[in-house]
């Protein structure tokens, strides 16, 4: 089945106003360069998307939270790509509002909703797996066409965690030898256009990771290469992983949420590498050793206060 006129449907992305949301509104302009009229970008706060409009991208205001604001945001959209909130403040608050929106998609008219997942969200030792697992179990109940996405962590993740690592020398890590196939947020955003500008109706899954699946170790030595600092692996259980990061400041269901990302690369939840990239934009991912020489001023430490330039 397709649709009839794909050249004239509209495409709808939530969450426009975040970093992936940004990303896939800039690739749906100026790398696909879709006809702006068929856009429409949805956000909690159209003020923060006032640059979009002059583009001829039609603004409009929804959020998860208010269905009724959804009615109006989603009406005339064809393909919808759901952005996964970030809501994780809340338990159950994200699913609740993933499933509002399917739900107004459905009623609004919307045929075909691209959902942003995680890897292997079955069986996952990550507190907030349930959310994209049941959020993915809705798609599929909602009788609309589906495309999940499941993407695997960002390398700009990273940021979170490196200066730290490059400040102190020490990469405290309870991952073992468990390989991880990031990719940059930038190729997520690409695959994301792609498979909502797609005029296939065919309810997919696909596994978006980055070009190679790597051990902290052989992060941790590429760091060091690309930015010249040398890095210790410290290798330590789950709960000394968590009890550092308290330690350090963090709250305990942050830290949880951490350490269990380490968790799932151990147990091998992030190894997969799959084409689906390429299959979907045409481009191989970045690989990190790339990324990293190209962002070398995200990872590193802020300079001390006073030091000079
Ligand atoms: N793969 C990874 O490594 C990774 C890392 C971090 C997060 N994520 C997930 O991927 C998503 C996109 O990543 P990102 O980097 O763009 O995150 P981000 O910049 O933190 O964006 C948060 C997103 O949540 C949306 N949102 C929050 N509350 C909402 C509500 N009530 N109704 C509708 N939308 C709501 C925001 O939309 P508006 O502000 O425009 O309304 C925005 O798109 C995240 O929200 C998270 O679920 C993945």
């Amino acid at each position: 089945m397709s649709f009839s006129n794909p050249s004239t449907d509209r495409l709808l992305v939530t969450g426009a106003s975040g970093h992936l949301g940004r990303s896939v509104l800039a690739h749906l302009l100026d790398t696909l360069r879709i006809d702006p009229a068929r856009l429409i970008a949805v956000t909690r706060d159209p003020a923060k998307l006032a640059g979009l409009s002059p583009r001829g991208v039609e603004v409009r205001r929804g959020d998860f939270e208010d269905p009724p604001s959804l009615a109006s945001a989603f009406a005339g959209a064809s393909r919808l790509l759901l952005i996964s909130t970030d809501t994780l403040d809340r338990p159950g608050a994200r699913l609740a509002q993933h499933r509002s929106a399917i739900a107004a998609a459905k009623a609004a008219g919307v045929k075909h909703i691209v959902y942003t997942s995680m890897p292997d969200p079955a069986d996952s030792p990550i507190p907030f797996a349930p959310d994209h697992r049941q959020t993915e179990e809705t798609l599929a109940a909602s009788g609309l066409g589906w495309t999940v996405l499941r993407n695997a962590w960002y390398f700009e993740n990273l940021a979170m965690s490196l200066p730290g690592v490059l400040a102190t020398g020490k990469w405290v890590t309870s991952a073992g030898d468990g390989r991880i196939a990031n990719l940059s947020r930038d190729d997520c955003a690409r695959a994301a256009a792609s498979a909502l500008a797609s005029s296939s109706a065919a309810s997919t899954v696909y596994d978006i990771t980055g070009p190679a699946a790597l051990t902290t170790a052989e992060i941790a030595a590429t760091v060091s290469d690309v930015l010249g600092r040398p890095i210790e692996l410290v290798h330590v259980s789950d709960e000394a992983l968590v009890a550092g990061m308290v330690a350090a400041g963090l709250p305990e269901p942050m830290a949880r949420i951490w350490a269990s990302f380490d968790t799932a690369t151990r147990f091998g939840k992030f190894a997969k590498v799959t084409g689906d990239v390429e299959k979907l934009t045409g481009k191989r991912p970045q690989a990190f050793r790339d990324f990293l020489a190209e962002n070398k001023s995200l990872f590193l430490p802020a300079p001390a206060v006073g030091a000079k330039a």
